[in-house]
């Protein structure tokens, strides 16, 4: 086995591992904003965001979780220029291989993610770091960033929840196909477990997409 083999493969570990990370980090992040549609005060959702953004660990998680999404960006990037500067002229497409519906779809739908959390981040994360939030004028955590107020604003506008929506509509595919391929680079692959983890794979998509969607539809319609 070459050497160039096993650079690609501990490159495809990488994007594994860290992808697996990000699932999980989204499914924390999904069960926080699911707090604004179950308490229409706000206050359940402001606290845990006053929570997540006072907390030392936090703090520190925080820098982790930006360097993973910079890495799994980074190798996806190298990854995808290998792989198209290996594949012969004339190529024809191995259809249902693995790798082909990688270098098809998946390059594709996260540079479309990528620049939707650079302007996500933008909205949420770099306004509260400048301060340009409204404060929350009353109760206990008066006086701090009303993170929540900020996001029903956002989701009163039409366009807005549209780009969302359909945002979140390419999460939704580039999680089904990550899950499972995420376990078969990592050689956990076995004729027993594989169906489960393919259907593991899609309920866990299924369950994101309609979550983070369902959070702009439901304040823009209904709140
Ligand atoms: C309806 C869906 C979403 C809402 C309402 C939402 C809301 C927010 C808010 C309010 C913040 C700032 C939190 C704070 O610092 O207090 C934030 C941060 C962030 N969001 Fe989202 N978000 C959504 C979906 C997503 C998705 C799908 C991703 C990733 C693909 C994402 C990635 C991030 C990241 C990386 C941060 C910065 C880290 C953090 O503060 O936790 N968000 N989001």
């Amino acid at each position: 086995m070459s050497k160039k083999y096993y650079s690609s493969l501990t490159k495809k570990y990488i994007m594994s591992f860290l992808g697996l990370f990000l699932m999980t980090f989204l499914l924390v992040h999904l069960s926080i904003n699911l707090l604004l549609i179950v308490d229409d005060s706000r206050e359940l959702f402001n606290e845990a965001a006053h929570f997540m953004g006072t907390n030392i660990f936090i703090q520190v998680f925080q820098w982790v979780l930006f360097s993973a999404f910079a890495v799994h960006i980074l190798v996806g990037v190298i990854l995808q220029i290998q792989n198209w500067m290996a594949r012969p002229k004339g190529y024809a497409r191995r259809v249902g291989a693995e790798e082909s519906i990688f270098s098809r779809y998946m390059i594709y739908t996260g540079a479309i993610i990528f620049i939707f959390l650079v302007i996500h981040l933008a909205d949420f994360f770099a306004n509260k770091m400048i301060g340009d939030v409204p404060e929350i004028t009353s109760g206990n955590l008066a006086g701090m960033e009303d993170m929540g107020l900020l996001v029903m604003e956002k989701f009163k506008m039409g366009g807005y929840v549209l780009f969302y929506v359909i945002i979140f509509l390419f999460l939704g595919f580039h999680l089904d196909h990550a899950f499972q391929s995420a376990f078969q680079s990592l050689g956990l692959n076995h004729p027993k477990y594989t169906p489960f983890i393919k259907g593991l794979g899609h309920f866990m998509a299924i369950v994101l997409t309609v979550g983070f969607i369902s959070i702009p539809i439901i304040i823009y319609f209904f709140k």
